[in-house]
This record gives C-alpha cells, structure tokens and sequence, in this order.
C-alpha cells in the first residue's frame, strides 16, 4: 500500500470490524469511509485495477488484510458483463467509480434453513447505481442479487469492501431453485 489515503481506511476499517459485530453497524460506519476513500481513488488505483477481462467482468484485488477479515477490490464491467444470481455471506459496501453499475435483486419467500434446494427466489427491484454511488448490504437474510451493466451501456467501475476475503459466494439457479458455493477468481493487486 502506498497511498495513505489507503491506508487510513484499511487501518479505520479494521479498527471497526473488530469491535463492532454487528453487519448492520459494519456497514453503517463503513459507507462513509468508502464514499470519502473514492474521492482519493486516483491516489491508490494503478492501471493494473482497471483490467478487464474480454470473457467475465474482472476483479482486480487492492487489499486483502492478512487475517483474512478484510478484502477490497476493483471490479471492472465491460458492456454486457453480469454476476451469476448470488449472495455472498458476508456484509459488503460499494462505491461506484465510473459508468452506472446495475443491480438487480430477489427476495427470497421460501424459509432461509440452509438447505441448498427448494429455494423459492422472485424478482425484486433494480438499482441503477451511478458514479459517486455508496451501496452497502448485509446477510441473514441473504442479500440475493445479479450485478453488471447492459451491453448498450459504457462500461463501469467499482469499488467492493468485504467482511473477509471473498474468494467464494453462492450462485443460485432461479428456476431450479438451489444454490451452490462456487470459487470466484481474481486477479492480484
Ligand atoms: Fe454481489
């Protein structure tokens, strides 16, 4: 890390995870942090953070801390390039850095037991998340969603701080109604 910009957030960011244990008060402390740490993204983001990937939207890592609590990444979204139907298991918050980023979500009406089958999923709202934009979600309930920008649309990108490293989310098959844990890749820092 060379910016200290960067720095100041990782280090404030670790100093709230660590005490508070509640997603919804990790993202309510947080999205302030991210919305001051995007006025200083030039300070830290290399042209490294702005690979894409002509086959998938690409996640270049920024910061990953060393326990594991932690991981922040830029995600570049090329026109037409969407996420599976997904939840991550972990709170998150965005930052919007150029382009408008598309969220699409679900809401779940079958119970949330664990089970990876008769999951019973309808569509939900869509947010259009423009430039400047600080979205945050937490899980229990699931925060299901598809992410990814229209291929009529420029491309976008965005900032993603996660409560650990997020090498893994659940995918889900709307019309089959399960789930299943899948490694995501990422590109280092
Ligand atoms: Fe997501």
């Amino acid at each position: 890390m060379t910016s200290l910009a960067l720095e100041s957030f990782v280090s404030k960011a670790m100093e709230h995870t660590r005490h508070l244990c509640e997603p919804a008060d990790c993202v309510l402390a947080l999205a302030p942090l991210m919305l001051d740490l995007m006025d200083q993204a030039k300070t830290f983001l290399e042209p490294q953070h702005y690979r894409s990937d002509p086959e998938h939207y690409a996640r270049n890592l920024v910061y990953e801390a060393p326990d594991a609590s932690l991981s922040l990444y830029a995600l570049v979204w090329s026109p037409g390039q969407w996420t599976p139907v997904h939840d991550h298991g972990s709170w998150g918050v965005v930052g919007v850095l150029e382009g408008v980023l598309e969220e699409r979500n679900y809401v779940r009406l079958s119970p949330s037991n664990g089970a990876n089958e008769g999951i019973d999923l309808v569509r939900g709202g869509v947010f259009l998340l423009g430039n400047g934009t600080v979205t945050s979600f937490v899980p229990n309930p699931d925060h299901i969603h598809v992410t990814g920008v229209p291929s009529d649309r420029p491309r976008a990108v965005s900032l993603h701080l996660y409560g650990r490293t997020m090498n893994s989310f659940n995918t889900y098959d709307v019309s089959a109604g399960t789930r299943q844990r899948v490694n995501v890749a990422h590109n280092e820092s």
